[in-house]
């Protein structure tokens, strides 16, 4: 997916300037203007408490699957009508920056 904005490209940087220069390891990080949520998720396998918000209705979608989540999801109510299509499947290339190109 492209995504005007997405700041893939500048995580490394960014947690150089919060981590490393700033000297902030823990705490809360508050990504106010989430977009695809990969500044968020980045600071959050960092061990980061995260507060994210977005107007958008798909960076909500984002902020769910990446943000909210904390395991791999069950698809309990979906997997039962799916037919052959497997588990497993559903829950390859789960990795939060799967699929989020950055301009
Ligand atoms: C440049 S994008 C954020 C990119 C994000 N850091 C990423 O890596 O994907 C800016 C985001 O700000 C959101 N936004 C703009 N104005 C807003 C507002 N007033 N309240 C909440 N979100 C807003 C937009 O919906 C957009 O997703």
């Amino acid at each position: 997916m492209r995504y005007i904005g997405c700041k893939s490209n500048l995580l490394s940087h960014l947690e150089k300037v919060v981590i490393d220069q700033l000297g902030i390891k823990k705490g809360t990080f508050c990504d106010l203007f989430a977009g695809t949520a990969s500044v968020a998720a980045h600071f959050k396998q960092r061990g980061f408490r995260i507060i994210s918000n977005d107007l958008l209705e798909l960076s909500y979608v984002f902020q769910r699957a990446l943000i909210a989540n904390n395991e791999e999801p069950a698809f309990a109510r979906i997997a039962p009508t799916l037919g052959d299509v497997s588990r497993e499947s559903l829950s390859s290339n789960l990795s939060p920056y799967h699929n989020v190109s950055s301009t």
